[in-house]
């Protein structure tokens, strides 16, 4: 099995590859694409390098130059590389909407010309539909996937992502169709677990105040909900839907990918005060940003229905390991 992962420095990128030599034969070969604007390179990372099985090109999806580099023939490709986080989505707007969209033109283009065997896998974004469950308050909760994708705000910089994800699973959809490739979109419900980075991401924050111990603790949207999805149990999800072949067929098959159990912020920080054994005096709750969903809970049938997943792992554990790896690594860029 020949595999490509754009991304592969980055969070989810680094934990498939991890997941990917576990369960590979000898034979595999994993090449990581990565222009390391996010991607780390740490130890861990370091450590998946030392295996023979694995390569890595050190190159910027957005210049076409890049594309003669990445060879051919690939099996199954996970297109990862995006700018993310929630952060850069209200700070750099414009280049969330640049890299994300010309890095997955090319990215297609050269896939069709140079796999003909191969799968490609789309990491959209439960940000796809977001906006649809602000402007349609009937939207049925668990929501299934097949819901209307919906910009409600084009002038609310967080959308500047969503918009990149909404676009790009239409351009999975008609590429596939048009070339005959098999493809796969997955859509992410806030995957969670060490190496993940900051800006942005609600679990590393609070692990972060929790360490300075920030007294009264600030819980922003304290009433919104989400569900998370521990990082091993997401990328065992994304595995098993690739090597799926009832994902072969057209049209192509867009799958939600998160866990069930639904919690509100101010739960979340209780589940961690408790994991930790750290409590604040008070809580100093915020209203949430701008824009954002007050509750968001995927249906996760279809994932089921095609692969059997489970998750695997408690959300007490999944903080634990996360929150003890954060405290190991005090010097993890912002
Ligand atoms: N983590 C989640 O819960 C979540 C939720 C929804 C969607 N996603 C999607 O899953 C994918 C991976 O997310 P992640 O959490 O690992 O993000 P991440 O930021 O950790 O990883 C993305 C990687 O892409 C690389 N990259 C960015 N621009 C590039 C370019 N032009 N050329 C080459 N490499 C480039 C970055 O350096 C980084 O290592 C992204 O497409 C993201 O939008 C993730």
């Amino acid at each position: 099995m020949k595999i490509l992962i754009t991304g592969g420095a980055g969070f989810i990128g680094y934990f498939l590859t991890k997941h990917l030599l576990e369960c590979g034969d000898p034979n595999w070969s994993i090449t990581l694409v990565d222009n390391f604007e996010r991607g780390k390179k740490d130890e861990a990372f370091a450590a998946i390098l030392k295996d023979k099985r694995v390569s890595l090109l050190n190159v910027d999806l957005t210049d076409l130059a890049s594309f003669s580099k990445l060879g051919s023939g690939y099996d199954h490709v996970y297109h990862l590389a995006a700018m993310n986080g929630t952060k850069i989505f209200y700070e750099r707007p414009q280049d969330v909407l640049r890299v994300n969209t010309l890095s997955l033109i090319y990215m297609l283009d050269w896939f069709r010309q140079n796999n003909p065997k191969g799968k490609f896998c789309f990491t959209s974004s439960n940000e796809a539909y977001a906006g649809a469950l602000n402007a349609f308050n009937i939207l049925p909760i668990p929501t299934p996937e097949k819901v209307p994708l919906v910009i409600d705000d084009p002038y609310n910089p967080r959308w500047s992502y969503a918009s990149t994800k909404l676009v790009g699973e239409l351009f999975v959809i008609h590429y596939a169709k048009a070339y005959d490739f098999r493809a796969l979109i997955v859509r992410p419900h806030n995957f969670y677990g060490p190496r993940a980075g900051y800006g942005g991401h609600v679990i590393p924050d609070f692990c972060e105040r929790i360490a300075s111990k920030i007294d009264p603790f600030p819980i922003y949207g304290a009433d919104d909900t989400r569900t998370f999805c521990y990082i091993e149990d997401a990328v065992r999800a994304m595995r098993l839907l690739m090597e799926s072949q009832k994902t072969d067929g057209q049209p192509i098959d867009t799958v939600h990918i998160g866990d069930f159990e639904e919690l509100n912020m101010r739960e979340l920080a209780e589940k961690l005060f408790e994991v930790t054994g750290w409590h604040p005096k008070s809580l100093d709750i915020k209203n949430g940003p701008k824009g954002s969903v007050k509750r968001r809970l995927a249906d996760v049938s279809k994932l089921q229905k095609l692969t059997g997943w489970k998750p695997e792992v408690s959300l007490e554990d999944g903080l634990k390991r996360t929150f003890d790896w954060y405290m190991a690594h005090p010097d993890v860029k912002k």
